[in-house]
């Protein structure tokens, strides 16, 4: 389908995407005041279905963005979830997309500590899967930039100015010839990529800093956990990690539901390992795919069906 031709949902209608728009006078618009869900709905082909992953977990967390940020929300996760199935199913769409559920302080009078009126959009985007072969995994920069803490900004709350953080972390990573940015938290301590959380590997355990250490509750740090330890019967610990550990770590990879699974090459120069996608990221990778296609009953309840 033509990207300009998308209907969008907003404020309950379904709207030409183009036509869907938000004032400019709005606290979201000047403030950065919403909050917001990426979520992954996969195409089985087999099953002429499209399947989306892990829904309820991804509005509870919208919901608890709404409580921190004291929004006065009327939305209940049936209305996220009826939005959500209305607007794909009204573009028909038949493969891969991400859709962005994003809540909003709307209105031309507000100022950035309005509460209300709350608003949403639901927007479809396209988005094919993430390759592992072939794709020679990131280098990655140790950021200048110190990642927002509980004590500012919370990591925990999926708002849109939390980005601004992550967009300085990037843009510099990128500015110095490397791919992305790795965010240490205000105690030194390995935090979390731009849009994404770390994990490392070391001697076959794998190693993500806690919920506590300056990160967003990431669903898909959650699902690796759970399928590593469940069908992989390899151990998590979740723990500080140091600096000077992702320069010999013995495998490293970013994750998120944007940008699924990718493995980390090289830190600040550093080689992770001999420079190539680790064992162990690899097998998750696989698994993680067939948890997303359905291929593992007792997830099933992860996936919930669009038509
Ligand atoms: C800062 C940050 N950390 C981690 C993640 C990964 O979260 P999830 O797996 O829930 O997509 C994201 C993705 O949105 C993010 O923006």
């Amino acid at each position: 389908m033509d990207n300009d031709k998308r209907l969008i949902w907003l404020g309950g209608k379904l709207i030409p995407v183009n036509e869907a728009k938000i004032n400019v006078l709005s606290p979201t618009s000047q403030f950065g005041a919403n909050v917001f869900e990426g979520i992954r709905c996969y195409w089985n082909e087999d099953k002429q279905q499209l399947y989306a992953f892990r829904l309820a977990d991804h509005y509870k967390r919208l919901q608890n963005s709404i409580k921190i940020f004291r929004m006065k929300s009327p939305y209940t996760d049936e209305d996220f979830l009826k939005g959500l199935v209305d607007v794909v199913k009204a573009n028909g769409y038949k493969e891969d997309i991400q859709v962005r559920q994003t809540v909003f302080i709307d209105g031309l009078g507000g100022t950035w500590s309005s509460c209300e009126p709350v608003n949403m959009f639901i927007a479809p985007i396209p988005r094919g899967r993430t390759l592992i072969e072939g794709k020679k995994g990131l280098r990655c920069q140790v950021s200048s930039w110190e990642r927002i803490s509980d004590r500012n900004l919370s990591p925990r709350a999926k708002v849109g100015a939390n980005y601004i953080n992550s967009r300085m972390a990037h843009l510099e990573a990128q500015q110095n010839g490397y791919d992305t940015a790795i965010l240490l938290n205000d105690n030194g301590k390995v935090a979390e990529g731009p849009g994404s959380c770390f994990f490392m590997v070391r001697d076959n355990t794998l190693v993500t800093p806690p919920c506590t250490a300056s990160v967003l509750e990431s669903i898909t740090r959650d699902t690796i956990i759970r399928i590593a330890r469940d069908l992989l019967n390899i151990k998590t610990v979740e723990r500080d990690i140091d600096r000077t550990e992702l320069y010999i770590c013995d495998e490293a990879f970013l994750c998120g539901s944007a940008m699924e699974i990718t493995q980390v090459i090289n830190i600040d120069g550093y080689p992770v390992a001999d420079g190539e996608c680790g064992q162990i990221t690899k097998r998750l990778f696989d698994t993680y795919y067939e948890v997303l296609t359905g291929k593992h009953a007792e997830y099933s309840e992860w996936l919930t069906p669009i038509y």
